[in-house]
């Protein structure tokens, strides 16, 4: 028997495409791994009014790990329209299954290295190495949002709270309600995550993102649960500071930072803003990290444009391919992927489009197995 379950979910558009391209290194690398295939994404929203069918939750509960493409999402009203006709009179609401993942399975880190790779012409700065711990189950993606706003709750708000009051009287459709909710036990498990993170690979210092500063309640919350998790760590260094700040310091002076955390939509923006340092999304890999599940993906859409084509960079898919390696504890695979990713990389004769090149998919998938 093999020694590994990986679930392997394409989801639709480039998601086949960059998967088959992890595919190739998987296999050049030897992992000892059953790899099955899970229905996710927007063909199944439209046939069954569900991108993830029972069935691949199932699944995901027999396996090691999971690997995942990508997936078309639509506001909802425009998701509605695509629908099957039989599905159309039945209230179903799109909510992007990847989201719903990470709830369904407590997938509460999100992992997203950013590291340039010497000689990536993409890279703003050579040297950046940055690894963000994203806070990835709720806050402004717990999910409980209102619009119209139910009377009851406006009621309340008016009588428990003093600023309510430039919201009193609107008719219930005319505002909206999308509650960030943050727990102390959500907030000091990615935070000690971190911490943990920062000692076992002897990195210089966890810097905590947050907006305490306006949002008092909340982020507030979540800088209290850091100064009590960073006392349980005297020896890494941290600090704070506000997410504002923290984007314009980011991009002048990236080689100060080291390791981030973040809530989940602060988390969510500096993770791109630190992407495209190194390279843009072609090169932005993420793990959604649970204590029994995890699931890596390129952090990319589904790029329909360009689907078919055999044009995306799937170094993305590669790099969460090698985080999933990280996770499964093959760390001499992990490590020679690694080397092959930055060798091919440094060479500059295989490049996708993004990086000025011509290569394929395939052809940068190949180059990479090419070096292992
Ligand atoms: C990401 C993406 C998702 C998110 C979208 C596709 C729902 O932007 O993984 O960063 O907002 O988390
Ligand atoms: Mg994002």
């Amino acid at each position: 028997m093999p020694k590994y379950k990986i679930a392997w979910l394409p989801g639709d558009g480039v998601g086949g495409e960059v998967l088959q391209a992890a595919r190739i290194v998987l296999d050049r690398l030897g992992l000892d791994a059953e790899y099955l295939p899970g229905d996710i994404g927007w063909e199944f929203w439209r046939q069954e009014g569900d991108p993830l069918p029972g069935r691949t939750i199932e699944l995901l509960k027999q396996v090691d790990a999971a690997l995942f493409g990508a997936i078309t999402s639509k506001p909802a009203r425009e998701a509605a329209g695509e629908l099957a006709p039989r599905l159309r009179d039945e209230g179903l609401v799109y909510r992007s299954p990847i989201v719903r993942l990470r709830q369904l399975f407590d997938l509460y880190v999100c992992l997203r290295p950013c590291r340039a790779f010497a000689g990536n012409p993409l890279n703003t700065r050579e040297g950046i190495d940055l690894v963000i711990f994203r806070e990835n189950t709720e806050d402004l993606y717990a999910g409980v949002e209102f619009h119209p706003v139910p009377q009851t709750l406006s009621r309340l708000l008016e009588e428990i709270s003093p600023s309510f009051a430039p919201f009193k009287g609107l008719a219930p459709d005319q505002w909206a309600i999308s509650c960030k909710i943050n727990s102390r036990k959500g907030s000091e498990r990615i935070i000690r995550a971190a911490f943990e993170f920062a000692r076992q690979h002897r990195r210089r210092r966890v810097t905590v993102v947050h907006k305490a500063n306006v949002v008092r309640a909340t982020d507030g919350l979540f800088l209290e649960a850091a100064r009590s998790i960073a006392a349980d760590y005297p020896d890494i260094p941290w600090d704070h500071a506000n997410v504002d700040a923290m984007a314009m310091w980011l991009l002048k002076n990236p080689l100060d930072y080291d390791v981030l955390v973040a809530p989940n939509l602060f988390g969510d923006i500096v993770s791109d803003l630190c992407a495209q340092m190194v390279g843009g999304l072609g090169f932005a890999c993420s793990g959604n990290i649970g204590d029994r599940l995890a699931v890596f993906e390129p952090t990319h859409g589904s790029a329909p444009k360009y689907v078919g084509q055999s044009k995306v960079n799937p170094i993305a898919t590669v790099l969460a391919a090698k985080m999933m390696l990280d996770y499964l504890s093959e760390d001499r695979k992990s490590q020679r992927l690694e080397e092959a990713v930055g060798q091919v990389i440094r060479d500059g004769r295989v490049r996708t489009y993004d990086m000025g090149g011509a290569g394929t998919t395939l052809q940068m998938a190949e180059a990479i197995a090419g070096k292992l």
